[in-house]
């Protein structure tokens, strides 16, 4: 689907890359020319939540021939999380969601849709939703999973807000939860330092008054990508054998240089769709998240838009690449933090696997 906003010129993405776009008109008001909506999608609460087990820059030096300086200086990560063998996303995101609903002051049996945005959930099907939906006991809830990489979240977001601005449903929490973990190749020095695992949610509600919550949201992907991040074993492909187990082709694969450069462009591609959908000016945006998977892809982005540092908002040393996770525990820390007030604008900004790339503007 394409709008009237899609026949611009993606400016910092070749039109190469630029297969597949889906920009939902989402800003309230005339002057932005999209349609009005009567109804508004707010943020009613958000969570997040981490395993214990940390894994630290000295600990990867033990296991690959790296160091603290390398992992540093190249992606700016000095520890991540790590989930134990017998955890799950569902037992990380089931904290996380709990906290989202008793900020929001909902009940489980009052969600009306639970979407989760990952690549790890507990097993191919039922999807975690599913397994979501029954661990918080939110029977009238439609659940399913959306596959975006670390786009997931924001994909997830778009999706719950379109059911809540048409009036298809009132309630619903959107989950973005990776154990990447589990499948990294803990053997290869050029993807292992780089990921974590996580979990972060949002409750979104139904609000009457206009010009608030998600103002809008923009959602790319270019299949043509897909080569330089994936896993190549597990599904119909390459289903599981012994051959795939001992190949490790039940591992994240990942071209770093390519994706490096189209991280840049497309996160700030995502950005600018964004300001001309709600037109708002950069000044207006109070705080940038953009999807934390490396300090100088956030660095250049933000140089590349022109966007004061001070207002773009990095906890990439605490956490690695938790992927689809990433911007949803960076939005919540930022609310807990008090970096988000009411009336202010943030903006979500993310790329991953697929390729996919995306973000949301939402007014507090
Ligand atoms: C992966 C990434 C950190 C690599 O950084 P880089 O500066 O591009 O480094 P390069 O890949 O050019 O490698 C430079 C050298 O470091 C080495 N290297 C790679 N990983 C290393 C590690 N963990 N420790 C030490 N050296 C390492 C390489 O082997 C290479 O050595 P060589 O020059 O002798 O061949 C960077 O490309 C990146 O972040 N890409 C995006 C990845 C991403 O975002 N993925 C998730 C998408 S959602």
């Amino acid at each position: 689907m394409s709008d009237s906003g899609d026949s611009a010129p993606i400016d910092e993405v070749p039109p190469r890359t630029m297969i597949s776009r889906v920009t939902k008109p989402g800003a309230h008001g005339s002057q932005s020319g999209w349609p009005e909506h009567p109804i508004s999608a707010i943020i009613a609460g958000t969570g997040s939540h981490v395993p214990e087990r940390v894994l630290t820059n000295a600990d990867l030096e033990k296991m690959v021939d790296t160091s603290d300086q390398w992992i540093t200086e190249r992606t700016g990560m000095k520890e991540r999380h790590i989930s134990t063998d017998g955890e799950a996303a569902s037992d990380i995101a089931l904290i996380a969601c709990q906290k989202a609903l008793a900020e929001a002051g909902v009940k489980p049996e009052e969600l009306d849709l639970i979407i989760v945005g990952t690549v790890t959930g507990d097993m191919p099907f039922p999807s975690t939703a599913c397994v979501l939906q029954q661990r918080l006991g939110a029977p009238q809830a439609t659940a399913f999973d959306i596959s975006a990489g670390c786009t997931g979240f924001i994909y997830a977001l778009s999706v719950a807000r379109q059911f809540i601005i048409t009036g298809t449903c009132k309630t619903a929490l959107v989950v973005g939860v990776e154990l990447l973990s589990k499948i990294t190749d803990w053997t290869d020095r050029s993807t292992c330092v780089l990921f974590g695992d996580g979990s972060g949610a949002a409750v979104l509600k139904a609000d009457p008054k206009p010009n608030t919550g998600i103002l809008a949201s923009y959602l790319a992907a270019d299949g043509t990508g897909g080569q330089y991040l994936y896993m190549p074993a597990g599904g119909s492909r390459h289903p599981a054998s012994v051959e795939t187990v001992q190949q490790r082709m039940h591992t994240c694969k990942m071209h770093g240089n390519a994706i490096f450069k189209v991280a840049v462009r497309s996160m700030a591609s995502a950005f600018r769709h964004l300001l001309r959908q709600t037109n708002l000016e950069p000044d207006d945006v109070k705080l940038l998240i953009p999807h934390q998977a490396n300090l100088r892809i956030i660095e250049a982005t933000a140089k590349l838009l022109k966007f004061p540092p001070e207002r773009v908002f990095i906890n990439i040393a605490k956490y690695g690449n938790t992927s689809s996770a990433t911007t949803i525990i960076a939005l919540d820390e930022a609310r807990k933090d008090g970096r988000v007030l009411p009336g202010d604008v943030v903006m979500l900004v993310a790329f991953g696997a697929g390729l996919t790339w995306g973000g949301v503007a939402i007014r507090f």
